[in-house]
């Protein structure tokens, strides 16, 4: 399936207020459609947000820590992992509410996570208490995705969607174009010709996009001219998923599905 529609929104008090209005934005997902609201996010604060990031990037060591209640916050280099479900190559911070961070992370992002339980049928603070409770079964967690230029990617994949997400919704946080942050690449769909349709040729950096995580999508390779670019640099391409994710163990969503794996 493919991209049918895009709807851009400006104001997002109707869908905290008009259940027929969530209802609307629902089929439409459902549909097919892709969903962009606008300027949700502060672009100061991504950027500083950016700026804080590489420091941790540069002068700390990547670590692998499990999708967990009370996990800590922290930061892993993913090179083509023969281990990882779906393959690729992308520098990645990784946030739960239940830590105390320097940049308040979650008050960046929680109205996006708001939105995204509504339109989940949920609660909107749902996953978002702070205090830990260890019955729970998914967590949100905000996965800040750093992919170098000529280095970056995520294969084509389809997402787990079920009673926990309608989507994992992403923000924009680079500018594509020539002398911007990235070029070419970066994370796409398949628009209604079949043709890759690209996020940040349709959105712009705070925007939220909202989408069917089943569908198939990926990041094509960022930059893929540049040959001699290297992972400590930090040039390249950002972007934050909203994840409600499910804990190590629980087996009651499936796994990502990795379309390219052979
Ligand atoms: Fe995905």
């Amino acid at each position: 399936m493919f991209i049918k529609n895009i709807s851009y929104i400006k104001n997002t008090k109707k869908l905290f207020e008009s259940n027929s209005q969530v209802l609307e934005y629902q089929k439409e997902i459902k549909n097919g459609g892709l969903i962009v609201i606008k300027n949700l996010f502060e672009k100061k604060k991504i950027n500083q947000l950016k700026k804080y990031l590489i420091k941790i990037g540069k002068n700390s060591l990547p670590e692998y820590h499990s999708v967990k209640i009370g996990a800590p916050n922290h930061h892993r280099l993913v090179d083509n992992d023969p281990r990882s479900v779906v393959q690729c190559a992308f520098h990645q911070f990784s946030f739960y509410r239940w830590n105390q961070d320097l940049m308040n992370i979650f008050s960046i992002f929680e109205k996006g996570f708001w939105i995204k339980n509504i339109l989940s049928n949920r609660n909107k603070d749902d996953f978002l208490k702070i205090k830990t409770n260890f019955k729970d079964n998914f967590v949100a967690r905000i996965s800040i995705q750093f992919y170098p230029s000529g280095i970056g990617y995520l294969n084509e994949h389809s997402d787990p969607v079920g009673e926990h997400q309608i989507s994992a919704p992403l923000v924009v946080m680079s500018e594509k174009g020539p002398k911007k942050d990235f070029s070419t690449g970066g994370s796409y769909f398949y628009g209604k010709d079949k043709k890759k349709l690209f996020i940040e040729d349709i959105a712009n950096v705070g925007d939220l996009v909202i989408y069917d995580s089943s569908l198939p999508h990926g990041v094509e390779l960022v930059d893929k001219k540049i040959k001699n670019n290297d992972w400590i640099d930090f040039k390249g391409r950002w972007t934050a998923v909203l994840a409600t994710n499910k804990v190590e163990g629980n087996q009651s969503i499936r796994d990502s599905i990795d379309l390219q794996k052979k």
